[in-house]
């Protein structure tokens, strides 16, 4: 290299390392946001759906209203004391259940996939139209701690919104039958 272009060189070095600086902090930022949101959060019973669905019980068992209304709903403590006055009642995380029973407390349950206020959802239509639990919230069957599988933006919604039968795109790509 000849001294020209050496200075040249030396003096657009440090640009470069910032740049290459900001670049790497933008990316890990947009990283862990997502990650952020597709975290699960800690529920204050170690409730596994996989146990749950191990047994034999079915998600519409404990979320019926996702049937016959707007929200799925999180089963009562009285729903849980049903099966665990006798099942596996000896168990540790069974005592804490009890606990709530006892006070007469609702669980606090954190909430794991929540549209923001302005996004109108219903399960109702979905189920009736035969979508399944799993194409929106995952392999819910397998996890041992509920957490947020697929990230549901307004792009996925309108994605398969545009592919229903051409009749119906239109009230379906609707900005007001999500931003009522
Ligand atoms: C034995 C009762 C039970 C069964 C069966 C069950 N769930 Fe749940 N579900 C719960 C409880 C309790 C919570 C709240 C605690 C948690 O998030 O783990 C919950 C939470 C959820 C959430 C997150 C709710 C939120 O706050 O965002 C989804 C989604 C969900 N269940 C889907 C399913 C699906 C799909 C199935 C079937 C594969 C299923 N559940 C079966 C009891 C049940
Ligand atoms: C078309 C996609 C879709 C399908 C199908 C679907 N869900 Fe949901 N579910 C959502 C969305 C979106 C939310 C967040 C709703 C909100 O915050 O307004 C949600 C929220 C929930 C919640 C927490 C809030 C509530 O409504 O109680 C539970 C529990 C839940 N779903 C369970 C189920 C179960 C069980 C099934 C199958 C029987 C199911 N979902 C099918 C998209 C879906
Ligand atoms: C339809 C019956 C039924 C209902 C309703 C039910 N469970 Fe269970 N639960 C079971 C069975 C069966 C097992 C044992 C699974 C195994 O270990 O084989 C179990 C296991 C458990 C365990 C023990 C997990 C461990 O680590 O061993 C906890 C905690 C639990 N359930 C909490 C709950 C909560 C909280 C609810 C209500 C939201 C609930 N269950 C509702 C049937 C039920
Ligand atoms: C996998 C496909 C699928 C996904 C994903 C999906 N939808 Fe839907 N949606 C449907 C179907 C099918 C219907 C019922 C169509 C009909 O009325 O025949 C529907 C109906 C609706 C309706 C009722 C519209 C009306 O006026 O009747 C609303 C509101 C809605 N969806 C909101 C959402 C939102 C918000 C999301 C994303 C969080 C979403 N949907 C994701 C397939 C989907
Ligand atoms: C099928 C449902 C659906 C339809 C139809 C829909 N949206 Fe949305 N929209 C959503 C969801 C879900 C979000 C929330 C996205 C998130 O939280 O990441 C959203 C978010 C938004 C936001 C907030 C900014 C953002 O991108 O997060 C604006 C603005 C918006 N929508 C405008 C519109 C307009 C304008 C139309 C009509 C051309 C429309 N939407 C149609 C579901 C829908």
């Amino acid at each position: 290299m000849n001294e020209k272009i050496r200075r040249r060189y030396r003096s657009f070095l440090p640009w470069l390392l910032g740049l290459t600086l900001i670049t790497i902090l933008v990316l890990s930022a947009i990283v862990l946001s997502r990650r952020a949101v597709l975290a699960a959060p800690e529920q204050p019973i170690a409730f596994s759906h996989e146990l749950h669905d191990d047994a034999g019980v079915q998600c519409l068992y404990c979320h019926p209203s996702a049937l016959r209304s707007e929200i799925a709903g999180i089963p009562s403590v009285e729903k849980c004391i049903g099966c665990h006055r006798t099942i596996v009642n000896d168990r540790d995380e069974v005592q804490v259940l009890f606990g709530f029973w006892e006070r007469g407390e609702p669980i606090p349950w954190e909430e794991v996939v929540r549209m923001a206020d302005y996004v109108y959802f219903s399960h109702q239509p979905h189920l009736l139209s035969g979508v399944n639990c799993e194409t929106c919230h995952g392999n819910v069957s397998e996890m041992t701690v509920a957490s947020p599988a697929i990230e549901m933006d307004m792009g996925w919604c309108l994605e398969c919104h545009y592919d229903q039968p051409e009749e119906k795109v239109a009230r379906l790509a609707d900005c007001l039958a999500c931003h009522k």
